[in-house]
């Protein structure tokens, strides 16, 4: 029997996963969960085997899937996942986890109690960059990375609502700040400065800041910063570059670029890191070896402690420890 599938929320990652999901042997995309029926309906389409919801309850108890993929905004986290707790389904998670601390520490108590199978959607761990970077970095000293995400702003609504996304930082840039604790270890203590600058202007009901940059203070002695907008009118460039004694190394999205004996070499990803992300997954549901996770709710929750510590100390305008 083919693995079943539920999905929470009907957007544009949803989507996403659910086309790599049903191009699997053995694995259904089961059911779709949405706002409202009609947006699970039309979810749903495309997808043969899938039943439209607008209540999750009512598709655990009709499905019984073997796992649930978590794909709502940062605000809907937290009720979802306590009732997957209790009925001890598996998920992956879309990152961030939240939009705050409290609740996914509460969630992680009862993954843990429960001994469940995790996942969380930071895709850039599973790239071709990130992976043969840590390889380098093996036989490297490491002093310090610049990380950046700079951009404009997306268009949903719940994204420029401090309360609706908790903001760039934790939204997006956390995709960094998880690549920086992959890569350079863990965090210690943060300092950032936050601004509105443009988009509050531009844009109704915007109340997320515009511009952000945040010192790093990391366990090992090295030292970051990773610096986000969006406040620009399209797209400019995303990544984190390392420095060592030997050069730079610099993780793009869809490239690696090494700077070292005067040299310059652009190494492109080859594989899909979503695809990979997926895979292990299902992997891990198969057979029970979840050793291809990169990134487990677990873990996730060490990188919403960071941006979060970001976004008290840009409140503060003080330092502020991980994990306090
Ligand atoms: N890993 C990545 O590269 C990546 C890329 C894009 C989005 N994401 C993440 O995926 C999440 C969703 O993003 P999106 O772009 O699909 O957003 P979206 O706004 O397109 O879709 C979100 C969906 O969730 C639904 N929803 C909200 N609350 C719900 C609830 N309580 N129950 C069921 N459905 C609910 C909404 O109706 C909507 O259909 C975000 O956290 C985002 O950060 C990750």
């Amino acid at each position: 029997m083919a693995l079943q599938i539920g999905i929470i929320g009907t957007g544009w990652f949803s989507k996403v996963h659910a086309d790599i999901l049903s191009n699997m042997d053995g694995v259904q995309v089961a059911a779709f969960v949405g706002t409202s029926q009609e947006k699970a309906a039309r979810a749903v389409q495309g997808y043969a085997s899938a039943k439209a919801y607008s209540n999750t309850e009512q598709m655990l108890d009709e499905t019984k899937p073997d796992a649930v993929y978590i794909c709502v905004p940062p605000f809907a986290h937290g009720e979802i996942e306590s009732q997957l707790v209790q009925r001890g389904i598996p998920f992956l998670v879309e990152k961030p986890l939240g939009t705050n601390l409290a609740t996914p520490r509460q969630i992680l108590h009862g993954v843990k109690k429960a001994g469940l199978m995790t996942s969380a959607g930071y895709h850039f761990r599973y790239t071709d960059a990130a992976m043969k970077a840590a390889e380098m970095l093996e036989s490297r000293k490491i002093g310090m990375a610049l990380g950046y995400w700079m951009g404009d702003m997306p268009q949903v609504y719940w994204w420029r609502q401090q309360e609706g996304s908790g903001g760039q930082f934790i939204e997006q840039t956390t995709h960094m700040v998880d690549l920086l604790r992959c890569l350079l270890g863990e965090v210690d203590e943060v300092y950032a400065a936050f601004a509105h600058r443009a988009m509050k202007d531009i844009h109704e009901g915007v109340t997320v800041h515009d511009v952000g940059t945040v010192t790093l203070k990391l366990k090992s002695g090295a030292v970051a910063t990773i610096s986000n907008t969006c406040m620009l009118p399209e797209s400019d460039m995303v990544g984190l570059a390392i420095y060592t004694e030997q050069g730079v190394i610099d993780i793009q999205p869809d490239k690696l670029i090494v700077k070292e004996k005067g040299r310059l070499t652009e190494i492109r990803n080859a594989a899909n890191p979503y695809l990979r992300e997926n895979e292990a997954f299902i992997h891990g549901l198969r057979t029970g070896d979840a050793s291809g996770i990169l990134s487990t709710y677990e873990d996730a929750v060490k990188t919403m402690e960071v941006t979060y510590a970001a976004l008290r100390s840009a409140e503060s305008g003080v330092p502020v420890k991980v994990g306090e």
